[in-house]
């Protein structure tokens, strides 16, 4: 990747240790048991929440070889262009998680600003720079990975190859569960990679399931794939 962090395709835009509870139905887990891998966590505040509450999650993505000043520059410049552009797409999105673009704005502003702080702080131990498909973590390091507005999302951008070595990694470097969400790419429609992932024959062997979940902002966003590595369903 280049040492400019102009990254056209996929925005720097972060979410927040309450939605991703929401997205990925968090409840259904015992966290404290779990050792989380944030895959893509990007400017995204889940991480530095979690560990507040004293949860064990690393937080993952290729922006961590940058400085919090660069990054900060950069998603805060990102925010204001996709709230700009939102205006003219509002109706694709659902508005009762949040209530307006004003509303929405200052819960991703609350989330790149307590992430800039943590990652001012700490930066080597819980922020670690991959760029996917490959990382340097061992095998079965973790035992949940969450990809959120990562896979699936960017489908234009990111072809099958790339979701399937990715997939790959994450299984080599995950012990229990890998949870994605959400399955609807930039348009709001349906990712197809989602049905060629689950039916690859080189994933046979792991289950894989949709499911429903009480979150939804993009219409039609609103079920995750869990990818169980214990056992098939
Ligand atoms: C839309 S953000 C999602 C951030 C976070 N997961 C959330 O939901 O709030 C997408 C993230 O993917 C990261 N990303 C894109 N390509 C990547 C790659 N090949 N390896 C690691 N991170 C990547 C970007 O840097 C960005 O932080």
């Amino acid at each position: 990747m280049s040492r400019e962090l102009e990254l056209e395709e996929v925005v720097l835009i972060g979410r927040t240790f309450e939605e991703y509870d929401k997205m990925f139905e968090l409840a259904e887990l015992n966290l404290v048991e779990e050792r989380v891998l944030d895959v893509a966590s990007g400017v995204s505040s889940f991480g530095a929440e979690a560990r507040e509450y004293g949860y064990d999650v690393i937080s993952s993505d290729r922006i961590y070889q940058f400085s919090p000043a660069e990054i900060e520059k950069k998603c805060s410049k990102d925010l204001v262009e996709v709230m700009d552009k939102l205006e003219g797409i509002k109706e694709l999105y659902k508005w009762d998680f949040f209530n307006s673009i004003d509303h929405l704005k200052k819960h991703r502003e609350k989330a790149y600003k307590t992430f800039v702080k943590e990652f001012s702080q700490n930066k080597g131990d819980n922020y670690k720079f991959v760029e996917y498909p490959s990382s340097s973590f061992r095998d079965k390091e973790f035992s949940i990975s969450l990809v959120s507005h990562f896979l699936f999302m960017y489908d234009e951008h990111l072809d099958y190859d790339f979701h399937k070595r990715t997939l790959e990694e994450l299984i080599r470097i995950t012990r229990k569960e890998i949870r994605i969400f959400p399955l609807v790419n930039l348009k709001g429609k349906k990712s197809d990679l989602v049905e060629r992932i689950m039916e690859d024959e080189d994933f046979k062997e792991f289950s894989f399931k949709k499911q429903g979940v009480n979150y939804e902002f993009v219409k039609g966003g609103n079920e995750i794939l869990k990818i169980n590595l214990l056992e098939k369903e």
